[in-house]
């Protein structure tokens, strides 16, 4: 079992595969072209997976495949299966922009994925258009179509930002509610590669749009390290709400993050990361779980958002967000 400085299980990780994206979101990344971490300095997945495997016989239980965009990297159900090959009963899941799923849903079902969370911050195209920088609606609600289709379980993401989609709150939620898919609302987290402009929302002023219309109530999470505090509405229906800036986010904190560069990042946060590369390159596999150990007993204990609104000069988009 793995467990940090401060007493928390780590059962979670979340695994960018790609730094790369085919979109440029106004939280994520600049509309200016990016120069991305040279190709030979991405892991292979054969050595990821050396990683993973040893992950998972350490007590990783829940795997999330994250990017960039994960669907750009070729070879994606290939590597799911190895995971799911493995380790059957794990909890796999990916979080995309949708723009592929059309294509890749099945495919990605099939290899063993079993849940995705897709971004959906607008139902109008135009304003859709202008926060992931390119036409993409049609494309994403395929997407999402087609992931349903596929049996995976689905969940939307929405990002509330003040003057752009904070009008369209309870639009999506009653266009998810419609299709039975639930909703994470997440706060906007300020970082230095997002758009300057940006201005986020609140929880309490979610709660407070979506209770001018319904009624609910805050329900236990099955999962008691979710990341998201949820609610149910009087017919059922679930959605929760991010909030990396109330200052108990942290206490169940269960992750650790690996970017496709075999940095491994103990809080999204802050700046600190150790590096596995060299040693799954070199075959070490006792050395990459030596540093897995040694970050792990590095975790802060906290984010800093709901002091000084900064975070980390790394890139979510090689985080994995
Ligand atoms: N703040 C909040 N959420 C973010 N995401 C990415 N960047 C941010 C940010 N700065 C979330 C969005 C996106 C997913 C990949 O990660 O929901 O859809
Ligand atoms: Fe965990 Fe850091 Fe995120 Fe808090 S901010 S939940 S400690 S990764």
């Amino acid at each position: 079992m793995l467990t940090d400085q401060h007493g928390r299980r780590v059962n979670y990780l979340r695994l960018s595969v790609t730094e790369r994206c085919n979109l440029r979101c106004l939280y994520c990344m600049p509309d200016k072209p990016l120069s991305w971490v040279p190709k030979e300095n991405i892991l292979s997945y054969e050595d990821l997976f050396l990683f993973v495997r040893a992950a998972i016989d350490e007590g990783i239980d829940k795997i999330r495949i994250t990017g960039g965009e994960p669907t750009l990297r070729v070879g994606l159900d290939g590597f799911l299966k190895q995971i799911t090959d493995y380790a059957p009963d794990i909890d796999l899941a990916l979080t995309t922009n949708g723009l592929f799923m059309g294509e890749q849903a099945q495919r990605l079902a099939d290899a063993g994925l079993k849940r995705v969370n897709i971004s959906l911050d607008s139902l109008q195209r135009a304003v859709a258009g202008r926060i992931a920088n390119r036409d993409v609606l049609g494309a994403v609600l395929e997407g999402i179509e087609a992931s349903q289709a596929a049996g995976l379980k689905v969940k939307l993401n929405m990002v509330p930002m003040r003057g752009i989609n904070d009008g369209e709150m309870i639009a999506i939620l009653e266009w998810a509610m419609a299709r039975d898919i639930s909703l994470r609302y997440i706060e906007y987290m300020e970082n230095s590669h997002a758009n300057k402009h940006l201005k986020g929302v609140r929880s309490a002023e979610i709660l407070e749009a979506v209770g001018a219309r319904y009624r609910f109530e805050p329900v236990a999470s099955a999962d008691r390290s979710s990341a998201a505090t949820l609610y149910q509405l009087e017919n059922g229906y679930r959605f929760g709400v991010i909030e990396p800036h109330l200052e108990k986010f942290c206490e169940n904190c269960n992750r650790i993050r690996l970017t496709a560069e075999g940095f491994l990042i103990p809080c999204l946060y802050f700046d600190e990361a150790m590096s596995i590369r060299e040693k799954v390159r070199a075959g070490d596999v006792a050395g990459a779980v030596a540093v897995l150990r040694t970050v792990l007993a590095n975790k802060p204990e906290k984010n800093r958002w709901s002091s000084d609104n900064q975070g980390s000069e790394r890139a979510f988009y090689q985080t994995g967000g």
